[in-house]
């Protein structure tokens, strides 16, 4: 089963000098979740924002905090993001080199810690890493480009493996969102919506240039085929 299509902006590509305005903006335009993107420079060569970010955002705005850890210690920080307000907290499948005792063990310490749990795969990590925790997770976010930076460009590779785990989803009584995070813009949307993805993050598109709330009533709109 799919959800309804939602977006969840990224504020990595926010001025952060206006964050609270820039947050609002989100929530003026009926996006229902904040992307929050975590970088620890060694699971991926970038460094962002941590804890007490997200501590002083969460709680403060109607918005389900999306928190996407790119680390290499999810089993360590993945349970902190959650104490510290995160509502979904995702993180890679290729941590701990897909050793499944430990990802096992960090969904479970990130359940207990009051969060949903979300898994993210690679551009190059095949679906399958996946199909082991399908009955212990909440969503799943399908990289479309390699995780490290904002504003780069949306990588074909993605649309298959966005077909191959809807039909995953919708063949299985699992209750998962399936996301998308990566170059998202007018046309990629429309690609990653039609292969079944039902929850978009965007980042550049939304927040560098005008229209906010017209961009997301655009995402929006592409459920169904709408637009
Ligand atoms: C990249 C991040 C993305 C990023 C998306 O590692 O996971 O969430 O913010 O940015 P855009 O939409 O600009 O590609
Ligand atoms: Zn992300």
């Amino acid at each position: 089963m799919a959800y309804p299509l939602d977006v969840s902006p990224s504020i990595l590509a926010a001025d952060f000098t206006n964050l609270d305005k820039e947050i609002n903006k989100v929530v003026a335009s009926g996006a229902q979740y904040l992307h929050f993107d975590v970088m620890d420079g060694h699971f991926v060569p970038n460094i962002s924002f941590g804890i007490p970010v997200l501590k002083s955002i969460a709680g403060k705005y109607p918005l389900i905090m999306d928190v996407h850890i790119m680390i290499e210690d999810p089993l360590m920080y993945g349970p902190q993001f959650a104490k510290a307000g995160a509502d979904i907290v995702t993180f890679h499948v290729e941590t701990y080199n897909g050793n499944q005792n430990m990802i096992t063990k960090t969904i479970k310490a990130i359940k207990a810690a009051g969060a949903k749990v979300g898994l993210s795969l690679k551009p190059n990590t095949p679906v399958t890493a996946l199909l082991p925790y399908l009955e212990s997770i909440d969503l799943i976010l399908v990289m479309s480009v390699e995780p490290g930076f904002g504003g780069q460009k949306y990588l074909d590779i993605a649309t298959d493996k966005l077909a191959r785990l809807r039909k995953i989803i919708d063949e299985s009584d699992a209750n998962i969102r399936l996301e998308v995070d990566g170059g998202i813009n007018e046309e990629t949307a429309k690609i990653a919506v039609d292969a079944g993805a039902d929850l978009l993050v965007a980042g550049s598109y939304l927040f560098k240039g005008k229209d906010f709330e017209k961009k997301v009533a655009y995402l929006k709109g592409l459920e169904h085929g709408r637009n």
